[in-house]
């Protein structure tokens, strides 16, 4: 077999993989795009990374491969672990081929001794990502169970500091900085769900890299079970980020001729965060299945009315819904039979005949007839013991054997992978759809995993009820084409690409307190474009934090992403009415923008001052929201940048309607804003613009138009 130095390049990305190391091959190079590379020049490339034999080591000196293993000299994490009965504990591999294009390679190795073949499938993206996918089979005559198959990415030496994200239910994607030493960071999720504290994106860069600048590398497990994310730095002076689905024991029992592939795991890189970000947005956008609609701007009911279904306040709500331009009603949780609180129905997806005497066709003809679109709200990997289902089939519910898991919010989960639980699933969910004009589920799932085991069996079920959940979701839109679908997890406790492959928007946080969600979806934005990203006005006054917020703020915040209300209609006054309507209709005019440019973070130097935005691609127009996050710590505030402009053209800066707020009394006229200025998007980009004085907790909106 032919061992030349591969270079795969696509989307301004290179990656250079050398095959001549022990074992697998290795990656030398992930990042800039190096231009055409002749031969003799790659080669020099790969023979210049090959590093020296030093003291106290193997003879071998180790080498970062894409499947590091201690038979090839490698003693940090390896990316193979498992065994055959006990042997067969060190995999030891040889290349047996590699087939390979200018932006993908599918690379085949062999354990003869062990049994085992492995394979690699690596791809450069038009967006620029690396993807990498291991798909391991047991050649061997007897069971070999696999503990974990890691995807591994090299980042450069330079990459010193660690950034991801933890949280909690109303507060996701909190963002935790930390030095990048000699050593391991670990994130697991161990929820079934990648969890509220879930990392998108585990990403390592220069010290102090932002969203502006600074070179950064960050990877991401598409996956909606357990995963792990872990940054290794190795005293032989490698880097690197690693991506798995993470398994539990016995849960991956490989049979002969049997073979278990990872999820696809997907690096990006970037100048600075939003660089990074665009790639992946840039991914996202270019699928089939990207939502090529309008956002339907929607109204979701569980702020407005919670449990306490009632047609006529419901029909009321649709009414003052659709007269502020809502397109998309949607109905939450409380309908199904049995559903007064949380402590009972989940399984029983039929309409409750006592609250819903006429069924839903009367709430759903209302909605549609005012021109609005129909949702409904499921969760239907749940069941809680007060069911009918469960009562039927407790069998159904996942459990490790001998007892039932704990509860969480008095609920459990069925097991997709028993093909009776998929089918009641399947055609309930079916029968609904069938029966009803619902263009839209919003797709919960609300309580962590726990002991998740098959009850035929008693193994580990993750794996297996997670493939079942995305065949599920495939074989539901497969029925009903054009059907949309919202992944929530009590929030966003279920946020990933494997996911999303299958969705169409995510329910970002339950917590709409507009402070909290300028981080949430901040951070969030990294991996998912706005126009996936769930955004909702609510009322004044924030349910989860009891903060009250002016419409501005709150709209203001909501503005960017997929535009939604979450609001008791019924008790705002009308001229409360009137400035939302503003808000929907200028979401309405802006959001071809907003959900196809490229989003921009500001890195500021004045931590309550927040400037993000949204450039068209072609860098005619950009929209800014400039939040005042806090008192300011300068009186006024000092001068703030616009960043993502074309820096050779120039363009008009104004304020933009429908934000009306600014600041209080005793202050001059801000001179730009009176009419708008011009200067450069260089100038822009670097001197900026004076900060308007705000109130804390206000925002304004900022429009760059290109006028040459
Ligand atoms: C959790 C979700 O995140 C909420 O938006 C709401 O749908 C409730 N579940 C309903 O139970």
């Amino acid at each position: 077999m032919q061992r030349r130095i591969l270079h795969l390049r696509h989307g301004g990305t290179s990656l250079v993989l050398d095959p001549t190391t022990p074992g697998l091959p290795t990656i030398v190079h992930w990042g800039d795009d190096l231009g055409d590379l002749d031969q003799p020049d790659l080669d020099g490339l790969a023979l210049a990374a090959v590093p020296q034999r030093v003291s106290g080591g193997l003879d071998v000196p180790a080498r970062l491969t894409l499947l590091p293993l201690d038979a090839d000299g490698w003693l940090g994490t390896p990316g193979l672990e498992g065994h055959r009965d006990g042997r067969v504990f060190s995999p030891s591999f040889g290349l047996v081929g590699i087939d390979a294009d200018q932006t993908t390679a599918t690379i085949t190795a062999e354990d003869g001794y062990g049994g085992l073949r492995l394979v690699v499938e690596l791809q450069v993206t038009e967006a620029g990502l690396v993807r990498q996918r291991l798909s391991l089979t047991n050649t061997g005559d007897d069971d070999y169970s696999v503990l974990s198959l890691a995807a591994t990415f090299p980042v450069p030496a330079q990459a010193t500091e660690i950034l991801d994200t933890t949280g909690r239910h109303l507060r996701e994607r909190t963002p935790q900085r930390r030095a990048f030493t000699v050593g391991t960071h670990l994130r697991e999720s161990r929820k079934g769900r990648p969890g509220a504290d879930a990392s998108l994106l585990l990403a390592a860069g220069t010290s102090g890299f932002g969203f502006e600048r600074g070179r950064v590398h960050a990877v991401h497990v598409a996956w909606s079970g357990n995963h792990r994310l872990a940054a290794e730095r190795t005293i032989t002076a490698e880097a690197s980020l690693q991506g798995s689905e993470l398994l539990a024991p016995g849960e991956i029992d490989l049979a002969p001729g049997a073979t278990y592939s990872t999820p696809w795991v997907l690096g990006s890189w970037g100048d600075g965060l939003d660089d990074l970000a665009a790639r992946f947005h840039t991914e996202l956008r270019a699928r089939a299945s990207h939502p090529a609609r309008p956002r339907p701007v929607t109204l979701n009911t569980w702020e407005a009315v919670y449990f306490d279904h009632d047609l006529p306040t419901l029909l009321a709500l649709a009414e003052r819904a659709a007269a502020v331009g809502v397109e998309r009603f949607v109905l939450d949780d409380g309908w199904f039979l049995g559903r007064r609180d949380d402590t009972a129905g989940l399984g029983d997806w039929t309409v409750d005949p006592v609250v819903w005497p006429q069924g839903l066709a009367p709430l759903v003809d209302a909605v549609r007839g005012l021109g609005m679109e129909f949702g409904l709200w499921v969760e239907p990997e749940m069941v809680n013991l007060d069911s009918d289902l469960a009562r039927a089939h407790p069998e159904w519910v996942l459990q490790p054997g001998g007892r039932l898991p704990a509860e969480g919010r008095q609920q459990h989960v069925l097991n997709l992978a028993d093909p009776g639980a998929y089918a009641h699933v399947l055609e309930s969910l079916d029968a609904l759809l069938v029966e009803h004009p619902i263009s839209y589920l919003k797709w919960d799932h609300n309580r962590e995993l726990s002991s998740a085991g098959d009850a035929r069996t008693g193994h580990a079920a993750v794996h297996e009820h997670t493939l079942a959940l995305y065949r599920l979701l495939d074989e539901l839109r497969r029925r009903h084409p054009g059907l949309e679908i919202e992944s929530c997890a009590s929030g966003g406790a279920r946020v990933d690409l494997g996911i999303l492959e299958r969705t169409d928007r995510i329910w970002t946080s339950d917590c709409i307190d507009p402070l909290e969600r300028l981080v949430n979806q901040r951070y969030t934005g990294l991996l998912v474009p706005p126009e996936l990203l769930g955004a909702h006005v609510g009322g004044p006054r924030s349910h989860s934090t009891h903060r009250s917020h002016e419409l501005d703020l709150r709209a203001g915040v909501a503005f960017f992403g997929h535009l939604g209300i979450e609001w008791d209609l019924t008790t705002v006054d009308d001229e409360q009415l009137v400035v939302l309507a503003r808000w929907v209709e200028a979401h309405k005019q802006a959001r071809q923008l907003l959900h196809s440019g490229r989003v921009v973070n500001a890195d500021l130097p004045d931590e309550t001052a927040d400037l993000r935005g949204v450039v068209a691609q072609d860098r005619s127009r950009a929209l800014y929201a400039y939040t005042q996050t806090a008192t300011s710590s300068t009186y006024p505030a000092g001068r703030i940048h616009l960043p993502g402009l074309d820096p050779d053209a120039s363009y008009r800066v104004r304020l933009a309607a429908p934000t009306t707020s600014l600041g209080g009394a005793g202050q001059s006229p801000l001179l730009w804003a009176l009419d708008g200025t011009r200067t450069t998007g260089r100038a822009l980009a670097t001197t900026g613009i004076q900060a308007p004085v705000l109130f804390p907790e206000e925002l304004v909106l900022l429009e760059a138009i290109l006028i040459g």
